[in-house]
Formats: structure tokens, C-alpha cells, sequence
């Protein structure tokens, strides 16, 4: 299984070399297999590569490219799917360290650093090639992680991910932040909208719009900059100035055009009850975010304002083997 992610600052900016802080998040994905006697499936259904590019993606890589048998496949999550929470890397991750350790990988030693490169191919072969590791490597170490395109001193770093993103190889360098207790006492409500977030699609809007006026990547650097502002924060457990940063965050989305009159009016909600808010992933749909000492009374707002709500600390375990096979299924 492998923890849904909220991100608390950079969203969009990350795709163009920016740095963002993205949180594992208290809701699941448990991705089940085993070895099928009738071909590939999927919930019950007969495996369609079409419809799922990113288990495909991963199961070549890591299973059937090496001659593995072919795999019944469950899955169950505790999120809102397609909501900018991260799902589909978290599928990603799951799925990658059960096929790992179903090859006799011991769940005590997966490698997060090779989860999290084939987590990240997967989703950007699914998003034209158009995807940060954002989502993937907070679903796989967990905690909170800073992703910058250099290495960092606020954080403790962990591995470089790179792709070539519209012609321009972009790297990142993958950091976990260490939360001090303060950012404990604080909680995260996350409303969803009811409607998917379509990201690849908010994805390529801010490209076109990138591509249309290139002076709206100074919008890009800003987000960048309050991001830093936000790790400061987090770093010293300012709860205040986090919520400011968040802030910022949202109105900088806004004029990128990717939030939405659903996800604003949740947002204005939350706002009297809580730290800051703002929308999360990639927005047009999709969830928005508040940070709050009052969860209870911060979802009673949200869901006011039409939300669904989940609530959860900041920071959650990573890719996990929820049941450990004595036996590989299969060994090359
Ligand atoms: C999606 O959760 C976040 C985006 O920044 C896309 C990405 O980082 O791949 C919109």
C-alpha cells in the first residue's frame, strides 16, 4: 500500500524546474496480486493496457519483460480518485514494491529510490511526458518531501530523478523534510470539489499558456519563491507564516487560470477557521487544502461550501508490503 499525497506548495511550478513541498496523507491505496491462472486482470476484469498505462508501464518494466507470469491485480483506495490527491502514484508505488517483493525483494529493504524512478516513468508516460516526481516520491518515502532542482541544505536529500519535459531536460533532486512537533498540533482538511481534477490536462493549459506569453513564467519563478518561504516555515514549525504561504500559493494558481469557482468558494470557507487554504494538484476540479488547529470546525465550512472532507495530520508512512510472502510468487 502506498499513502495519498496533498501538496502544500509548487504545484504546476515543479513541471518547469521549481521547487514543491507535497505531504503524504492519512488514506491509502492497497494494491493486491496474485498469480492468475487465465491472463492478466484487473479488478475482477481482463487487463486493458489502454485503460491503465501506468500499471502497464510498471509491470513491463519490473514483471512480464523478464518472462514474470501473468497477475490477477486489486485495487482499493481510501481516496477521492482522480482528485489531485495523488492516486495514481500511489497506485504506482504500491504496485511497484508488491511486484518487487512478490520477485523476493524483503519488505524490509525496498529500494525507494528505484520505486520511485519506475513510479515517476509510469506517470509521465500516462501525461505526455509531462510529470514531476512529486506525487511519486511522496507516495513512496512518505513524511513531507522538497523537490528542488538543486540539493538543498534545509532537507535531507534522497535521490535525482530527471526527464525530458518538451525538448528540456529537467532535473529534480528529491529531499525529505524532518516536521518539527509544532506542525503536529496542525491538521489538514481537504475538501474535494466532487468533479476529477483532469491533470494532464491542467498540465498542458499552463504549458499552452506558457508558450502563448512567456512572460507568465515569472508567475512560475514565483511560485518557486514562496515555495522556499514555505519550507522555511515548515522547517521552524510556523504554522502562521506556513498558512501565508499557502495563501499566496492559491491566488499565484488562480492567475495561472487552473483553480475554479468551486474550488474558490471552498477555499473563502475555510479561510476564517484555519491558517491559509488553497487548491491542491492540479486543480480545474480536483480538491483544495486548509490547514487548521480546528479540523472540526474547518469541515463543517468546506462541507457548507459543497466539499467532501478528509482530514488528516501532515505526513504519513510510505510504499509499504501490508502482507509479506514467505515464497516469491515468481523468480527470474
Ligand atoms: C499534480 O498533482 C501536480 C502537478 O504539478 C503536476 C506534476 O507535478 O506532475 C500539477
Amino acid at each position: 500500500s502506498a499513502p495519498g499525497k496533498c501538496i502544500l506548495f509548487g504545484e504546476h511550478a515543479v513541471v518547469y524546474g521549481q521547487p514543491a513541498v507535497a505531504v503524504a496523507i492519512d488514506a491509502r491505496v492497497k494494491v493486491e496480486i496474485e498469480k492468475s491462472t487465465s491472463g492478466w486482470s484487473i479488478d475482477g476484469m481482463k487487463f486493458d493496457k489502454n485503460r491503465h498505462p501506468h500499471i502497464d508501464s510498471i509491470r513491463k518494466r519490473l514483471w512480464s519483460n523478464d518472462g514474470g507470469p501473468p497477475l490477477d491485480i486489486n485495487v482499493s483506495s481510501e481516496l477521492f480518485g482522480a482528485a489531485g490527491l495523488g492516486s495514481s502514484a500511489a497506485i504506482c508505488s504500491a504496485f511497484a514494491a508488491g511486484l518487487l517483493h512478490a520477485r523476493g525483494t524483503d519488505s524490509a529493504a525496498l529500494p525507494h529510490s528505484g520505486i520511485a524512478t519506475t513510479a515517476h516513468l509510469a506517470e509521465a508516460e500516462a501525461q505526455e511526458g509531462r510529470a514531476s516526481p512529486t506525487d511519486t516520491s511522496a507516495s513512496t518515502l512518505g513524511g513531507a518531501v522538497f523537490i528542488s532542482n538543486k540539493k538543498e541544505k534545509l532537507a535531507e536529500w534522497k535521490y535525482t530523478r530527471d526527464l525530458r519535459v518538451d525538448g528540456v531536460r529537467r532535473t529534480w533532486e528529491v529531499h525529505q523534510i524532518t516536521l518539527p512537533d509544532s506542525v503536529k498540533d496542525a491538521f489538514l482538511v481537504i475538501g474535494f470539489t466532487g468533479r476529477p481534477g483532469p491533470t494532464s490536462e491542467m498540465v498542458s493549459k499552463v504549458a499552452d499558456l506558457i508558450n502563448r506569453e512567456p512572460e507568465r513564467m515569472t508567475e512560475i519563478e514565483r511560485i518557486g519563491q514562496v515555495t522556499r518561504a514555505g519550507v522555511t516555515a515548515l522547517n521552524l514549525g510556523n504554522l502562521e507564516a506556513i498558512g501565508i504561504a499557502m495563501n499566496e500559493c492559491h491566488r499565484l494558481l488562480q492567475g495561472l487560470g487552473v483553480s475554479d469557482d468551486d474550488l474558490d468558494r471552498m477555499v473563502e470557507a475555510a479561510l476564517p477557521s484555519s491558517l491559509g487554504a488553497k487548491l491542491t494538484g492540479a486543480g480545474g476540479g480536483g480538491c483544495m487544502i486548509a490547514l487548521t488547529t480546528e479540523p472540526r470546525r474547518t469541515s463543517e465550512a468546506i462541507e457548507m461550501a459543497g466539499g467532501q472532507v478528509l482530514v488528516s495530520p501532515l505526513g504519513a508512512p510510505g510504499v509499504r508490503i501490508e502482507e509479506i510472502t514467505e515464497n516469491p510468487l515468481w523468480k527470474s
